[in-house]
């Protein structure tokens, strides 16, 4: 029904990686849809500044949407009466996150087990939210019980559903099941994104065997924001050393380089992964201590291969 979710490759939201730069540059090379990492709507409720700060979206992000965790219907209600929620075209509620620390509090995949509260999470949402609210699941808790709860999000009112094709018993080991994604998209009406694994062309083609109206990637992202582009089967040219400059200086407006020098750390590993001789460099930044040491480092790698 919802075009938003036609034909789109979605960037994944995984948190502590899909910063609003990162998307940005994801977007510029051809991601569909982007979303915001998981945001706690119990924290906005309280005011958390820090968790406000997770909404912060880059100007070229749209469509966009804003990604809810958390058990409670009426913190998803009354979060989402702040204007803040304005500048997104859609809101995806959080029912697939396996971490141990938010499953223990009901959240994430826990609401799998909780189908009857999954379902009062999406009313209060679609009573909230005049646009349109999805459901990101993974295949269940333990046991695959996909087709029963996609059911009953549709039933619910949400608008699409992204499934991960593992259940939260698997975490990220295994592959994922795309003949169980195949037996979702079966089973409803409204647009199924599918997830899990995707990670070049062939990949792609395999997970559009599911009859998914959508796809989404994670991990292939990481270090690999163009991915998009050649999915797309797009040329381009990519200059990691101007792209790594490019996510600093557009986090650079927010926060201090004593923060952007360890958050970056890991996202620069994953720019370098498949670099030749890389070793010594990678080794060289894990003990970098500042942003510009680890610039320089770079810089010298670059102009050297
Ligand atoms: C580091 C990391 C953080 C993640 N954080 C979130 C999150 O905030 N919200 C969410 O729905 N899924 C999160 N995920 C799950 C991904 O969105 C995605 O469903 C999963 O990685 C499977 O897709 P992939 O095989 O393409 O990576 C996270 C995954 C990773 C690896």
């Amino acid at each position: 029904m919802e075009k938003l979710f036609e034909n789109k490759i979605f960037l994944a939201p995984m948190a502590d990686v899909t910063d609003f730069a990162f998307r940005s540059i994801a977007k510029e090379f051809g991601a569909d849809v982007t979303i915001t990492e998981m945001v706690s709507a119990k924290a906005l409720v309280y005011g958390s500044q820090k968790t406000l700060e997770l909404l912060r979206v880059a100007e070229n992000e749209s469509p966009v949407g804003a990604q809810l965790f958390g058990h409670e219907p009426k913190f998803f209600e009354e979060a989402l009466a702040s204007p803040v929620f304005d500048r997104f075209d859609f809101i995806d509620i959080n029912m697939g996150c396996p971490a141990p620390k938010i499953v223990k509090n009901g959240d994430g995949s826990a609401l799998m087990k909780n189908v009857h509260l999954a379902q009062e999470i999406v009313r209060a949402c679609k009573r909230a939210f005049k646009k349109p609210v999805s459901v990101k699941m993974r295949l269940g808790f333990d046991e695959n019980n996909a087709v029963m709860f996609a059911k009953a999000m549709e039933e619910a009112g949400a608008d699409a559903i992204t499934v991960h094709g593992r259940t939260r018993e698997m975490m990220y080991s295994g592959e994922a099941d795309y003949e169980a994604i195949a037996e979702v998209v079966r089973a409803v009406k409204i647009p199924v994104i599918a997830n899990g694994d995707v990670v070049d062309r062939d990949s792609l083609n395999e997970i559009l065997k599911t009859g998914a109206s959508s796809v989404m990637v994670g991990r292939g992202a990481l270090g690999r924001p163009w991915i998009f582009a050649e999915l797309k089967n797009k040329k381009i040219k990519i200059n990691k050393l101007e792209i790594i400059k490019k996510h600093i200086n557009l986090l650079k407006k927010y926060y201090k380089n004593e923060f952007l020098a360890k958050y970056m750390k890991k996202h620069i590993l994953w720019y370098l992964k498949n670099e030749k001789d890389s070793t010594e460099i990678k080794k060289k930044i894990s003990f970098a201590k500042t942003l510009e040491e680890t610039m320089d480092i770079l810089e010298n790698y670059f102009k050297n291969i």
